[in-house]
């Protein structure tokens, strides 16, 4: 990958992580996170290339736990263009990857997606891949918060009123 692919993988990823279809990868994509993972992992953000066009894209990193001999490798972004799906482009993507992770001294490779993703956790099943752990993931909306701020305000301001109502009995 070049610094020139970068504003390209930006948006092939947009075209395939869709609010509708995979809301978490949606909303936690975004350009400063590639061209990030790209000056600081450049040899493990790799992308796939047709008649100079790029199809396919796989940015990872690698974790260092203190005294501890092995590194985890962490596969955070993979895509495939939709016209090019199931041609094999995915797994040639995932392999290179985990050749350049073993050349560091990685033991363990970790992936994330959501549980809803069947058709890439059927793909990494197929990469030998397992599920060990479920997560969820969890948000809160400061929009709707606020209005209850709001009420809560207006009813301690209903309290206080109460009391110095009494007080003037
Ligand atoms: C998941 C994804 C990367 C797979 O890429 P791909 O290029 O279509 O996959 P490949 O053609 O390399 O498939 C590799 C193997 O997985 C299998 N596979 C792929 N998708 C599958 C599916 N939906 N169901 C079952 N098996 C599947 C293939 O049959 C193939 O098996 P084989 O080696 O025995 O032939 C691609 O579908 C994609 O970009 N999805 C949207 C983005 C996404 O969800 N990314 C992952 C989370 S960051």
């Amino acid at each position: 990958m070049t610094v020139d692919d970068i504003p390209k993988v930006f948006h092939l990823g947009e075209s395939l992580y869709s609010a509708s279809k995979l809301p978490f990868l949606y909303r936690t994509w975004d350009p400063y996170e590639v061209a990030y993972l790209f000056s600081s992992e450049t040899d493990l953000s790799i992308v796939a290339e047709i008649d100079n066009t790029i199809v396919g894209f796989c940015l990872s990193t690698t974790v260092e736990k203190p005294n501890k001999p092995w590194r985890y490798g962490y596969l955070i972004w993979l895509g495939v263009s939709t016209e090019t799906q199931s041609r094999g482009i995915g797994k040639r993507l995932l392999n290179e990857t985990s050749r350049r992770m073993k050349q560091k001294k990685v033991k363990f490779m970790l992936i994330d997606t959501e549980e809803g993703n069947v058709a890439a956790v059927k793909f990494f099943e197929k990469m030998g891949y397992e599920i060990r752990h479920r997560q969820v993931w969890m948000w809160r909306n400061f929009a709707k918060a606020k209005i209850t701020e709001k009420t809560l305000k207006s009813s301690v301001e209903e309290v206080a009123l109460r009391r110095h109502v009494r007080k003037a009995k």
